[in-house]
């Protein structure tokens, strides 16, 4: 496709054709029972650590899949003053090597997808359909980013000045970024993050979420393999608390490209001001309080269909995912009974088996506060829907995709981060009321309209100010230059991963006068 040049977005796998699932299956099921170990790589080498953690899979509390070693603040010093060492020779390196480094990575990615699909259903708890798309999106921001970092990074921009003087504009990066990403996307998000710092000529220190240090690391050892120098991409598993906040509050730092929920993105935030040292960007990407509006006009089978997936595929575990639905009053009642039957179709279990639906929540954390939020929001809601929970999910951390009727989306405080949909009834005279609640939430990732009367929809969907909208389909699975993905307000900074302007976050700019 044109976005890619000659390129195509990476296709993945289509699990409807037998003879692809059949092998398939068999290559991600045969690291069923891996052990992986990992742990810091500093300098282009594993470094023991005193602490190292067990690895559980949330999908089967009691089965281990390995261990990691997590950095210190110790670590994390001589990892920064090596990245600082290593800026200059790497952002004057010809671009077309970073991005060739790149393009190498992807194809190693794609190489070994059976083994990065076995560890996000292990580590994350990902169906199989999600690994693939979780591959797929990491492939994609490699390549694209290489092609992005080649057409902006290449020759200076001559501009205009009096005779006899040049005057010329390059791009280049900005030094060591630190990348913070979360556990929702362990390899996608962590991977992104991390190629558009390093195309545009920064050095990487890479911090993954403490839940999915594996996958990240076995990406790290892909990268080194596929030519980025040991010295430029440093990566550092450990505790946000400790290995995060310290690289945060360092002076010797350009930037910070977060991912993850506001109130640590607000604490870096603070933590920058903080500090003493350059002024530096933080990109942060976070959280939503996401809705979607069904008219009366809307296809009531198309719409939940993709209400369904808006809320519940990847466990509602999604910044995109849909939170708050609103529908019409005079067609709730059509659309809620085939919610509620769609909802008891929702096969929920193993993520590893090609049928499922829904796999668990990231950890038992995640459950007890989700399971929370689900009895207290009855306080004050109608329990509308539950799916049917098989014996299997007894022993993970699963969470039944719940519907609840409530009043208003002010009844919310918080992003529910897993698979629970609220739905409020509205009329098109409150139909004010309803957008002005939306943005008032201080959110503003995506937004998902169903009606077939297109004014309607357009004139709604450009008064909700928010990042993403999607009219008449779901509102989840953004793909890489295609729908250039992030929000606003308390849901970011922007600007959009996979879109046209990402790289520029990462750079600097510098204007060469010269009248010689
Ligand atoms: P989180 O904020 O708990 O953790 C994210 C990362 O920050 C982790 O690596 C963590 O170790 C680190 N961290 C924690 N405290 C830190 C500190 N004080 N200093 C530095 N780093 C610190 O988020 P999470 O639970 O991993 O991810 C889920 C959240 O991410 C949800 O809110 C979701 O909406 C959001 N998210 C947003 C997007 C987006 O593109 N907008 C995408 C995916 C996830
Ligand atoms: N980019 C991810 C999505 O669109 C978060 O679902």
């Amino acid at each position: 496709n044109e976005i890619f040049g000659q390129r195509k977005n990476s296709l993945g796998l289509n699990m409807n054709i037998e003879s692809q699932g059949a092998e398939f299956f068999a290559k991600v099921r045969s690291f069923q029972n891996n052990q992986w170990q990992g742990g810091p790589i500093v300098n282009g080498k594993l470094v023991e650590t005193i602490q190292r953690v067990g690895v559980t899979s949330p999908q089967q509390s009691t089965h281990q899949i390995g261990t990691i070693g997590w950095a210190d603040a110790e670590l994390a010093a001589e990892a920064l003053a090596i990245a600082n060492a290593a800026y200059p020779r790497w952002t004057n390196t010809d671009v077309n090597v970073r991005a060739e480094a790149l393009e190498k990575l992807a194809d190693l990615l794609e190489e070994n997808l059976h083994e990065l699909i076995a560890l996000c259903t292990l580590e994350a708890g990902k169906t199989l359909q999600d690994g693939i798309d979780e591959v797929r999106e990491a492939v994609d921001f490699c390549r694209y980013y290489a092609i992005q970092a080649r057409k902006l990074m290449g020759a200076g921009e001559k501009l205009p000045g009096p005779t006899g003087e040049s005057n010329e504009l390059f791009v280049q990066g900005r030094g060591t970024f630190i990348c913070i990403s979360p556990w929702n996307f362990p390899l996608a998000i962590f991977l992104g993050q991390v190629t558009a710092a390093l195309a545009t000529g920064n050095c990487v220190i890479a911090k993954p979420a403490e839940q999915t240090g594996l996958v990240a690391y076995r990406a790290v050892q892909f990268a080194l393999e596929a030519g980025i120098p040991g010295d430029v991409l440093q990566f550092l598993p450990g505790k946000g608390a400790e290995v995060g906040s310290y690289l945060v509050s360092q002076e010797a730092i350009a930037g910070v490209c977060f991912t993850g929920s506001t109130n640590t993105a607000q604490a870096i935030n603070r933590a920058l001001a903080a500090r003493t040292g350059a002024l530096v960007p933080l990109i942060a990407e976070t959280g939503g309080q996401n809705a979607m509006l069904v008219d009366s006009t809307a296809l009531p089978e198309q719409a939940v269909t993709d209400i369904v997936a808006s809320a519940f595929k990847s466990a509602g575990q999604r910044c995109s995912a849909l939170r708050v639905l609103y529908i019409q009053d005079d067609v709730a009642d059509r659309v809620l009974d085939l919610l509620k039957g769609a909802m008891q179709e929702l096969l929920v279990g193993d993520p590893i088996d090609h049928k499922t639906d829904v796999g668990p929540v990231i950890d038992g954390v995640a459950k007890t506060n989700l399971e929370q939020h689900i009895i207290d929001i009855q306080h004050v809601g109608k329990l509308l829907a539950e799916s049917p929970m098989p014996e299997y999910t007894r022993g993970g951390t699963f969470v039944t995709p719940t519907a609840i009727e409530i009043e208003s989306i002010n009844q919310l405080h918080r992003e529910n981060f897993g698979p629970i949909l609220h739905v409020i009834r509205f009329n098109r005279d409150n139909l004010d009321q309803v957008i002005d609640d939306i943005n008032n939430t201080g959110f503003g990732l995506t937004f998902g309209i169903h009606s077939r009367n297109e004014t309607f929809a357009y004139d709604v969907a450009k008064r909700i100010q928010v990042g993403n909208v999607y009219i008449n389909r779901n509102q989840v699975g953004a793909v890489v230059g295609v729908q250039p993905f992030g929000g606003r307000g308390l849901s970011g900074t922007g600007p959009k991963a996979g879109g046209p302007h990402y790289l520029y976050a990462f750079m600097t700019e510098k204007t060469f006068s010269d009248n010689i």
